[in-house]
């Protein structure tokens, strides 16, 4: 069911630092800050040969990034995001297959305008899952 890697997202406690050192120190393609205010992140995509990363640094008082930056305050792997072809049909057959889905269970809008949803980390080794329908 799941296609490409689409993006490891890491929660970075200084955004610009962290986009300064992928663009300098790694020499990879960095993009521009994009707020995402549905989501209470800004994020800046970096984009790789084979996938992307994501960073993310909290956007608002109640942003989901707050707990795990404050349980990780040198950041860390936040997310992996892979690809699907059909979000709801896959959604159904994680349900079925004993998966949560977080939130409402409805689709939202992504950072690439796309229709996204996380499934609960407890589920998947310990590891937060995002599928992005492409
Ligand atoms: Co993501």
């Amino acid at each position: 069911m799941i296609g490409r890697l689409n993006h490891v997202a890491i929660a970075v406690p200084d955004l610009q630092a962290a986009a300064d050192q992928y663009r300098n120190a790694l020499g990879a393609k960095v993009g521009d800050p994009q707020d995402e205010p549905d989501h209470g992140v800004t994020v800046i995509f970096i984009e790789l040969p084979n996938t992307k990363i994501e960073l993310l640094y909290p956007l608002g008082e109640d942003s989901p990034i707050n707990g795990f930056l404050e349980k990780n305050p040198s950041g860390g792997i936040h997310h992996m995001c892979f690809e699907v072809e059909d979000i709801i049909e896959a959604r159904d057959a994680l349900k079925a297959s004993g998966a949560r889905v977080l939130g409402s269970g409805e689709p939202k809008i992504g950072a690439h305008g796309k229709p996204v949803l996380f499934l609960h980390p407890k589920d998947f080794q310990g590891t937060l899952v995002e599928l992005e329908q492409v």
